[in-house]
């Protein structure tokens, strides 16, 4: 189900916040590409886009966390890295079977609510570390 970004995925640190909006919206587009039935070229843009807005969004986290020398940091570089590795699989499934609803629904899977996930088991860790260091 798509879902609209929200103050409740907030984890107070505007870069990140903000970035977070536009990986939803970079699902979104994704997500709707796929409906769209326009083919396989226009599924592949939307993939690229992901990747690539994802890529900027894990370098922003991961140069935070190494400033606030964030000791769970090699963990959360594994998760970003899994990250691909899912992505790169449903576009194995797009060339193989082509767009469905049910594509749609597994993008939707390993984007958004991978990314709702993620924020609160992970994303909220670093962001209480970097307040615990505030006011320390
Ligand atoms: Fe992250």
């Amino acid at each position: 189900m798509l879902k609209d970004w929200s103050e409740v995925y907030a984890i107070g640190i505007a870069e990140i916040d903000e970035q977070h909006r536009g990986f939803f919206e970079a699902a979104h587009r994704l997500y709707e590409r796929i409906l769209d039935r326009e083919g396989r070229q226009a599924v592949v843009e939307a993939i690229a886009f992901m990747r690539s807005y994802a890529n900027l969004h894990f370098q922003t986290e991961e140069a935070f966390m190494r400033a606030h020398a964030y000791p769970g940091l090699a963990e959360h570089l594994r998760l970003h890295t899994a990250f691909f590795r899912r992505l790169d699989e449903l576009e194995n499934e797009l060339m193989i079977f082509g767009p469905s609803q049910d594509l749609a629904d597994r993008a939707l899977d390993i984007t958004q609510d991978w990314l709702i996930d993620h924020i609160a088991d992970e994303d909220m860790l670093y962001a209480l570390h970097v307040k615990a260091e505030a006011s320390a």
